[in-house]
Order: C-alpha cells, then sequence, then structure tokens
C-alpha cells in the first residue's frame, strides 16, 4: 500500500489563513445575521485597475485571433514582462539583475515554497518567529525538522524571535545556518529593514556561505525613502540572495496570479564535495520540468504596471490601502494599544492588552463586534500577545470597524 508523506503529519493544526476561514465560516454559519468585517488575510478589495483591464483585455482577445494565438509561453516568461521588471523594479533602483535572472511565476507563496526543493536536505535553515507561515510549513513538509514541541517550535529549525526588545528585527544566529527566510517589509509585524542592517545580514551570508531567500512581496508599500526595495539595492547580495517578488498586493492581483523570484548566476553552493554550482542552474531546470509559464493575458496584464497609467494607478491604490492602515492604528492607539507596522506595509501589528493570548483576543473580536483579525501566535510562539489587522479592506468597512471598535470594552 501506497505510504503518506510523513513529514506532513508533523505539521501542527491546518494552514492558518484556513484555520481562520473555518472558524469564521462556522460563525457566520451559526450567527447568519451578523455582517462580519475581514481584516484577517490580506486580500485586497479593489479591482483590477483600468490600465491593467485593458492590457488583459487585449492579451484575451489575442488569444482568440489566429494571427495572435499563443500556445506553451516561454516557461520563464515573456520577454516583455522580464525587460518591464528589470527596467523599473531594479535598474531604477540602481540594482543590478539581469533579464534572464528573472523568472516570473504564479505567486510568492508557491515560490517560497518550492525553491527549498533546489537545496541539499542537510542544510540548517533559520526562521523568524513570528512569519508568515509558508517558511515554516514548507521547510516541515520537505523533511527537514523534526517534531513540533509542545511550545510549538519545530526541532531542527533556528527560530529568531522579533520582539519589541529587538524592534522586530531577526538578529543574526550564533549557530551555524546554511540558510535565512527574511522578509521585508515583513509579515506580519509591518516592520521593515533599513540599508545598514540588510547590509549586516549579506556581510554576514557572504563569511558564512549563507544563502538568503528574501521575501519582498510588500516592497510596494514601503513609503519611507531610505528604506531599500530590494536586497539587490545592498553591496554583494547578488552573491547570496534570491528574491521573491508579486503583482499580488502591489497591483491587486490575488485572484489573477502573477509573481516573479529572481535567482541571480553568481549565486553559488557547493555538492557534499565542495563543488561548486549556481543555484540559477537548478531554478531554471526546476522550473523548465515543473512549471509551464503564467498565461499570456496575465502577464500582459501585469506589465501594465509599469505603463505610466499603471504606475499611477497602482500608487492610488496602495495608498487607498495605506490610509486604511493609518485608520486602522490611530483607532486602535486612542484605545489604548501599542501598535506597530502600518507605515511600510499595509498590516498593523496591535499588542494585546494584560497579556490577553491571541486566540482569545481573535475570539472576542469575532463573537462581540464581527471583526476578523489574525491571532499573532498563528505566525509562530513569539507572536503570541499580538494580532495582525490587514488594511486590504474597503474603506466603508474600515469606517464600521473603527465604530465597533470605539463601542468595545476590552479586557
Ligand atoms: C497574508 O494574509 O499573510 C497573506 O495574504 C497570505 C498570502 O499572501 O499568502
Amino acid at each position: 500500500m501506497a505510504q503518506v508523506n510523513q513529514n506532513y503529519l508533523k505539521l501542527k493544526d491546518g494552514y492558518l489563513f484556513q484555520e481562520i476561514s473555518r472558524r469564521v465560516r462556522l460563525f457566520q454559519e451559526a450567527n447568519p445575521q451578523c455582517n462580519i468585517i475581514h481584516m484577517g488575510i490580506g486580500d485586497v478589495t479593489l479591482p483590477l485597475t483600468p490600465k491593467v483591464i485593458e492590457s488583459f483585455q487585449k492579451g484575451v482577445n489575442e488569444m482568440g485571433d489566429i494571427t495572435t494565438f499563443k500556445g506553451y509561453g516561454p516557461n520563464f516568461g515573456y520577454e516583455f514582462l522580464r525587460n518591464a521588471i528589470k527596467e523599473n523594479d531594479y535598474t531604477k533602483r540602481f540594482a543590478h539583475v539581469e533579464v534572464d535572472e528573472i523568472f516570473i511565476t504564479d505567486g510568492a507563496k508557491c515560490d517560497t515554497g518550492n525553491i527549498l526543493e533546489i537545496f541539499g536536505m542537510n542544510n540548517k535553515i533559520a526562521i523568524s518567529d513570528p512569519i508568515y507561515p509558508v517558511y515554516i510549513d514548507s521547510t516541515v513538509m520537505s523533511g527537514r525538522t523534526g517534531v513540533c514541541n509542545e511550545n510549538g517550535y519545530y526541532e531542527n529549525i533556528v527560530y529568531m524571535p522579533c520582539t519589541e526588545e529587538n524592534s522586530f528585527l531577526p538578529i543574526i544566529p550564533n549557530e551555524i545556518i546554511d540558510i535565512v527566510f527574511l522578509c521585508f517589509p515583513n509579515n506580519p509585524t509591518g516592520v521593515t529593514a533599513n540599508q545598514a542592517y540588510l547590509q549586516k545580514w549579506v556581510d554576514y551570508a557572504i563569511e558564512n556561505n549563507v544563502v538568503i531567500l528574501y521575501d519582498s512581496a510588500y516592497e510596494a508599500y514601503i513609503s519611507e525613502s531610505n528604506i531599500p526595495h530590494s536586497i539587490y539595492e545592498i553591496k554583494n547580495a547578488r552573491k547570496v540572495a534570491i528574491e521573491f517578488r508579486s503583482f499580488s498586493k502591489t497591483a491587486g492581483f490575488t485572484g489573477t496570479r502573477c509573481a516573479y523570484t529572481v535567482v541571480p548566476k553568481e549565486l553559488l553552493v557547493t555538492d557534499e564535495t565542495g563543488k561548486k554550482f549556481a543555484l540559477h542552474t537548478f531554478w531554471t531546470r526546476r522550473q523548465a520540468t515543473k512549471f509551464n509559464g503564467v498565461s499570456y493575458p496575465v502577464q500582459r496584464a501585469a506589465a501594465a504596471v509599469y505603463t505610466i497609467e499603471g504606475q499611477k494607478e497602482i500608487k492610488e491604490m496602495i495608498a487607498y490601502y495605506m490610509d486604511n492602515a493609518k485608520i486602522l492604528k490611530a483607532t486602535m492607539e486612542k484605545l489604548g494599544f501599542k501598535v506597530y507596522g502600518g507605515i511600510n506595509a499595509p498590516y498593523i501589528w496591535v499588542k494585546t492588552k494584560n497579556n490577553q493570548k491571541s486566540w482569545d483576543f481573535f475570539d472576542f473580536l469575532l463573537k462581540k463586534q464581527n471583526i476578523v483579525c489574525i491571532p499573532g501566535f498563528g505566525f509562530g510562539p513569539a507572536g503570541e500577545g499580538f494580532v495582525r489587522f490587514s488594511s486590504f479592506a474597503k474603506r466603508e468597512n474600515v469606517l464600521q470597524a473603527v465604530e465597533r471598535l470605539n463601542q468595545t470594552n476590552f479586557i
């Protein structure tokens, strides 16, 4: 009889956002009259912008015309999109990335999970706590961990606690590691990293042969001018870092699906004998075998993001969400909560009062005011005592939530 991948048996609970949906659905079924406001999963609510839709539709029309129809596209993405990414996301920011180092894919979530396939099984992986749960779950699924202990920590992962004391910035571990996941602007804390901080990580990675897996899915939300948007703005990062980006939050593509991963050719790793290999070759091989690319109309839609009109439109969209973040942050602060994030990221990270457990806060807010947030513990044990609010809701819902929050007697 076939056997399961037993690593899946080590996973605790369901995937965080699925678990939240399950609990919210049960509550809604039991209370159909309640009008629930969703500020849990970071899912966008504004429609695709006019320029993006125009380009999307043109792409669809081309697929219906025998003279412009396309079958399989290039595995790694159409040149028109890769060129636009190189020019706008990197060259304009003085970061060096080659077109053939950009791999167009259907999501940063998939890529941050799939990337582990091209690394040896003995690599020691360091991950922030709390963090976007995909990094931990994918590491467990890949068989690189032991079991989860009663405190919520898996054996063989090096956890980097992100707390108020270290401004939620992971500290370089003392023990030897081979791979580190970094995410800035951070999900869930909403904090971000400056040039000097990132340079320390890159220097450390070079000295210690560590690969940085850098998730910058929220870079478009950076509002402070001195904050790097890409790890490649940091000197020598090409030698040690892979970067993940997405159009999901940048341009409202959560339901449309388009993202990209950059693997620089200079990034080398070794086999057991010490022989060096370029990771670029391995990711190229992996994608060529297992991925058939993103559909042509979607790539056309993504390319429109880089036009003058497209840029103007997505900036307005981002400003709308960031105004939501400001409103939520101000409200929670007025109610006496300590609030982080919301300046360079669409998430606010709120400290509960009197050490209230994050799942208790979640339950209380859902039942009492029909508002969904995400309990910090779901992002890792060090997230206990915090909850995350997403600012991707519609403005009228944010204002309605503010009214409800103002009427709430928090413990
Ligand atoms: C989140 O809420 O953290 C994100 O929306 C989840 C995701 O991007 O997969």
